[in-house]
């Protein structure tokens, strides 16, 4: 992995190989099953960007634990568009479960704090955030992450479930946009 590649029209460099990658999901799923011993959390995983990081937590996770999902959509191309749309709701019952919230990146943060106002009025138990990686630089929103594997630098990536116009979500490391 060391090598530029393209994305549709655009240049990538690598920036965190797999090994590294998994070594952070590691890391947050034995804090989960830590602290979620003797319970059944359900990951409400956001998608599309999430499917890879809530396939690797989940399988390291040992709890009784239950999967359901949410789509969003706040991006178009390497830019966030500020609009949340909703594109697949909530169609469980999460009164008195204890949630957490599954996410590729958190970058404005503008999807979760809509995620959170969808989840207030649900009755939940408990509710915390995992994210996979966290571009501070870029957060505009006032929530807690409680379990993240990596802050990045404020630069558009791909890889790992995350993807530039629908492509690159493949890709097995996480690279960044060469700037031209
Ligand atoms: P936020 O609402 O600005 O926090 O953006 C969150 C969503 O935008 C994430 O769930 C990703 O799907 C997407 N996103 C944010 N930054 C990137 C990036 O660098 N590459 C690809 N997708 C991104
Ligand atoms: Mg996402």
């Amino acid at each position: 992995m060391n090598k530029t590649i393209r994305v549709k029209d655009k240049l990538f460099e690598p920036m965190i190989p797999e090994e590294e990658i998994r070594e952070a999901v590691n890391g947050i799923a034995r804090r989960i099953n830590s602290d979620y011993a003797g319970k059944e959390p359900v990951f409400l995983c956001v998608l599309n960007g999430s499917f890879i990081f809530a396939s690797d937590l989940l399988r390291r996770i040992n709890l009784p634990c239950r999967l359901s999902f949410i789509k969003y959509a706040s991006y178009s191309g390497t830019r966030s568009t500020q609009e949340i749309r909703n594109l697949i709701g909530l169609n469980e019952d999460l009164e008195g479960q204890d949630v957490i919230v599954v996410e590729d990146i958190i970058d404005t943060g503008l999807t979760i704090s809509h995620l959170l106002g969808d989840l207030s009025d649900k009755g939940l138990s408990t509710l915390r955030i995992a994210a996979f990686c966290f571009k501070k630089d870029a957060f505009r929103a006032d929530f807690r992450i409680d379990y993240l594997g990596m802050e990045l630098p404020n630069e558009f990536v791909v890889g790992y479930g995350m993807d530039y116009d629908g492509f690159g979500r493949n890709l097995p490391g996480i690279y960044k946009i060469v700037k031209s």
